[in-house]
């Protein structure tokens, strides 16, 4: 069974006319901006530019990350996966939805993906590295946060296991041409896959990026891409109406436009989507938080994107959500088998009407309510439904937002695959390193630092 997209409470007839969208408006949309967004993707996909969308049906991919699997040393039970933002946050994503928290199968994933030394280090101190390999993942292979765990790993790596074994521990997964990573991995030999060129970071969980950790911790690889396969099936229609990405896209860039609605929540009712809301919401921010549209005009739009999780944020958010500001449209995530359930026992007193509960039961009627308790004052929600939480299913959400973002980036006129607002930020952070070749950048920061006031502080 398919995941399906119950869109009812962002319209008008599900929240009154000013929570919700009127079909009118989903419908001009349709004629007009969405036809042009859905060829504007169609063109640049046939254009070969967005390869991310071709990589569920291109399943060479399957034996390469067998190939790299099977060179690791067969004692590897740990796996660090260095790398950051697009090159980490799916992985993560994918890990805790589709594998148990205390597993026995398969090797452990570890993502270390800031430079806070906390969690490395702790790690470095535990792990036995005879038995760890490090996946570096980075598509320019030259993100500092990843390179410096890269030199402060392969050290402890090499110390341990020393340099002719390095090959069995190390994989790149880089630019197949070009960057720093690439040329280190080949100089030293150690395995590697290729992101394709036309894949950026955050399109990448469906290249080797997510598979070979997903191979290496017994997740269904070809379950997740045949997942992605049908969702980019679903998501080729140019009929707004029957495409789920189109009417993620629509909905969400109508309700903000027209309705103020800029604040754009996913909210899973499931500790295991917890991860895949973090995904989703560097897809979003980095993808469509941009100065300029595609005609170079000063726009500055982007919706913020928010994580929250059912039912631990009822006891936080959702009072915000609520009462707060209406700049908010929520996607309520529900899996309807959650393969595990604990029922409550037969109890006396203040908790006798839980007896005999499930707790599937308690979260679901959690976001039931929820849901309707934000319909009842006008404020809008969608509801994505996923009947089992399996590869499969995971496939098919991360394409859906793929496909959504790439139809967004259509619909607010901006280039949504590249990210220029991160560079100013790193180059002064390279001033401050003594990096070479930065020094202009040095002395700007130094400079702006000795000018701040000092009078707030407290
Ligand atoms: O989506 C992106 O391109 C970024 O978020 C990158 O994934 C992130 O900056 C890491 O870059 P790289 O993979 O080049 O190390």
């Amino acid at each position: 069974m398919p995941i399906s997209l119950d869109y009812a409470l962002a319209m008008s007839d599900g929240v009154g006319p000013e929570g919700g969208l009127t079909d009118a408006e989903l419908d001009g949309l349709a004629a007009d901006r969405f036809r042009q967004a859905h060829a504007g993707v169609r063109a640049r996909v046939d254009g070969g530019e967005l390869g991310f969308w071709k990589l569920p049906t291109e399943r060479a991919v399957l034996g390469e990350v067998a190939r790299v699997r099977d060179a690791l040393a067969d004692s590897v039970s740990d796996v660090l996966v260095l790398g950051i933002g697009g090159s980490s946050l799916g992985t993560r994503a994918m890990r805790d939805a589709l594998t148990a928290p205390i597993s026995t199968a398969g090797a452990r994933l570890h993502l270390p993906d800031n430079s806070d030394p906390w969690l490395l280090s702790h790690l470095l101190e535990r792990l036995e590295p005879a038995r760890t390999a490090a996946l570096v993942i980075s598509k320019s292979g030259g993100t500092v946060e990843t390179a410096a765990q890269l030199v402060i790993v392969r050290d402890w790596l090499e110390r341990a296991v020393g340099r002719e074994a390095m090959a069995e521990h190390m994989v790149a997964i880089t630019d197949p041409n070009k960057g720093g990573l690439r040329a280190l991995a080949d100089a030293q030999g150690w395995p590697t896959l290729p992101i394709p060129a036309n894949v950026g970071g955050r399109f990448s969980i469906l290249t080797g990026v997510g598979l070979l950790p997903a191979a290496l911790c017994g997740v269904d690889c070809e379950g997740l891409l045949d997942g992605a396969a049908a969702m980019a099936e679903r998501c080729t229609s140019p009929s707004l109406r029957d495409n789920p990405a189109g009417i993620v896209a629509a909905v969400h860039y109508l309700h903000d436009t027209l309705k103020g609605r800029n604040i754009h929540v996913m909210m899973p009712y499931s500790d295991r989507l917890r991860a895949f809301a973090a995904w989703y919401v560097q897809l979003w921010a980095e993808s469509l938080g941009k100065r300029f549209d595609r005609a170079g005009e000063r726009v500055e739009c982007g919706p913020t994107p928010l994580t929250a999780v059912g039912a631990t944020d009822q006891h936080a958010q959702v009072q915000l959500f609520m009462e707060g500001p209406r700049d908010k449209l929520v996607t309520f995530l529900a899996i309807e088998d959650g393969e595990r359930d604990l029922t409550v026992p037969e109890s006396q007193g203040s908790t006798s009407y839980l007896s005999g509960t499930k707790l599937s039961a308690l979260l679901d009627a959690e976001r039931v309510g929820t849901t309707e308790a934000l319909a009842s004052d006008g404020r809008p929600s969608l509801t994505i439904t996923v009947p089992r939480l399996n590869a499969r299913a995971l496939g098919e959400l991360f394409f859906l937002y793929e496909a959504a973002t790439a139809l967004s980036g259509e619909l607010y006129g901006i280039d949504a695959f590249d990210q220029p607002g991160v560079e100013l930020g790193k180059r002064l952070a390279f001033g401050l390193l003594g990096r070479d070749g930065y020094e202009e950048a040095a002395s700007e920061i130094e400079d702006r630092l000795a000018k701040r006031p000092t009078r707030y502080r407290v």
